[in-house]
């Protein structure tokens, strides 16, 4: 049956039937609760009429990042911990059912999460659910600090690189752990046979993976473990707070050094997550893209100032009153179209790899030509193919990729375009928004691994997006 067929008229009910999502909401959110059904699981779609401007206020949900380390780490605590804000996401409830296959009880409901450990009876997570997020990974540390032992296998994720393990396993072993990779899994433990001892490790590059899971481990090492050359990320920020309000003691978080004296034991705290800042990010450059004017809350301004000072340079007008971020683009405002500008992505407090792709977009829409130079991940491209589709004028070189501008020759055209991973799908979404014409974009199960409700908030403010979920017609 062929199911990549456009979609369906009700006259002709002998091809498969699709739902579509513009209207009723709360029908989506029942859905999103509860595992579908196989025979919905074919292959959702986005359909975007282009050309509509955007208006109003849309709500940042909490950081899907800081959010999945943050579960991780309260493996490390003995009772119950309270998490608000954590965002609906397939990445978000992986991590929840990864927690439940070591034995972890966790209650959800509308963005809180209990999460008790206690009960944890096992040290190998469930490896298929350890395949479909980076973030799954990171249980090694606190799984190897509390019980001694742990057995991890690689983790899934975008593909965007090849993203080894190297440094988490050269971390676990300065901190005294026995690491060993095989049969695609990492089998850990200490060599001591009792637990972890504090150590000095500095990383090749700022992980920010490695670090949260290295942070995670010497939190209940015997003694002090100074880690160097780590992460600065917001997130890792975020884990570090939660973990000292669960009685570790972490210091220097945020800078390039961590101080971290080891503790017998941790307990369940409560805990806010933070807004998730890439979210953000991709609203402001929808408003840039579409020459309009929203609103977003709660932004922190400080974890977007990268990107807040390319969008002041291209010409962008942005005001921020507390948590509130307005981005005006719109050509009275402006009063000339965007410049182009050049970008360079790099460890916090670098330009995100993660507004990479949706920057792109931008870029396309602008006058000039920009360069875009990704240091981050060795292969995070494979968005521009599908954005070529879409008429825009981008040429890739390595890991570099010059883009022309609007005035040479960049014309967002609608088209079929497929979503990759989550961040490259995303940019085919924002570029949907600008094109002319009806953009079909597949493959959207990735873009649903980072973004809470992404469409019903773009209707929020007045995209003419639609979600469709085809049914195979009852056998
Ligand atoms: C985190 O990934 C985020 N994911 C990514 O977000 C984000 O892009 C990335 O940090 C950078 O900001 C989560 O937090 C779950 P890294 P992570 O380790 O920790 C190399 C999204 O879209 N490396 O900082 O996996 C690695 O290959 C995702 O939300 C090693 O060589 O990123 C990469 O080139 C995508 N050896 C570089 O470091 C190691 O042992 C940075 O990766 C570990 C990493």
């Amino acid at each position: 049956m062929d199911l990549s067929s456009s979609t369906l008229c009700p006259q002709n009910l002998t091809k498969p039937y699709f739902i579509s999502f513009h209207k009723q909401p709360h029908i989506r959110s029942h859905l999103q609760f509860q595992t579908p059904p196989k025979t919905l699981t074919l292959d959702p779609k986005f359909t975007i009429t282009g050309g509509c401007k955007l208006s109003g206020h849309v709500p940042i949900s909490g950081s899907k990042n800081s959010a999945l380390s943050i579960l991780a780490a309260t493996l490390c605590c003995s009772g119950t911990s309270k998490l608000h804000g954590v965002p609906n996401l397939s990445d978000t409830r992986t991590m929840a059912s990864i927690l439940r296959s070591l034995g972890a009880e966790i209650e959800a409901c509308n963005g809180e999460m209990w999460v008790n450990a206690d009960g944890v009876g096992s040290v190998e997570p469930c490896p298929e659910d350890i395949g479909k997020i980076r973030g799954g990974f990171f249980v090694i540390g606190p799984l190897l600090a509390r019980f001694g032992e742990a057995v991890v296998a690689l983790p899934g994720g975008c593909d965007i690189g090849t993203r080894p393990v190297d440094l988490y396993i050269r971390g676990l072993r300065a901190l005294g752990a026995i690491v060993e990779l095989g049969d695609g899994k990492v089998r850990a433990q200490a060599a001591n046979g009792r637990g972890l001892v504090g150590g000095r490790f500095k990383l090749d590059h700022p992980s920010v993976g490695a670090t949260e899971t290295l942070m995670m481990a010497a939190c209940m090492a015997d003694g002090v473990t100074v880690l160097s050359n780590v992460a600065k990320e917001p997130e890792v920020i975020d884990l570090a707070r939660f973990l000292t309000g669960s009685g570790a003691c972490v210091e220097g978080a945020g800078s390039d050094t961590l101080y971290i004296k080891g503790k017998n034991q941790l307990h369940g705290s409560e805990c806010v997550v933070p807004p998730d800042r890439i979210e953000a990010g991709t609203f402001m450059l929808a408003a840039a893209i579409t020459r309009s004017s929203i609103s977003m809350s709660p932004v922190i301004p400080s974890h977007v100032a990268c990107l807040i000072d390319k969008l002041l340079a291209a010409g962008c007008k942005i005001t921020c009153a507390h948590d509130t971020l307005e981005v005006s683009a719109v050509p009275d405002d402006v009063g000339h179209n965007l410049q182009g500008f050049d970008v360079r992505t790099c460890p916090f407090p670098g330009f995100p790899t993660d507004l990479q792709p949706q920057t792109m977009v931008l870029l396309t829409t602008c006058d000039g030509s920009s360069i875009v130079e990704e240091t981050v991940f060795e292969n995070r491209m494979g968005h521009v193919r599908e954005l070529q589709k879409l008429g825009a004028r981008i040429r890739v070189c390595g890991s570099t990729a010059v883009i022309c501008g609007k005035e040479k020759g960049s014309a967002l055209l609608s088209s079929h375009v497929v979503a990759k991973d989550l961040r490259g799908g995303v940019s085919l979404v924002l570029a949907g928004l600008a094109a002319e014409g009806v953009t079909e974009i597949s493959g959207i199960a990735h873009i649903d691994r980072g973004y809470e409700n992404l469409d019903a908030k773009l209707r929020l403010l007045g995209a003419d997006i639609k979600r469709l979920i085809p049914l195979a017609s009852p056998l």
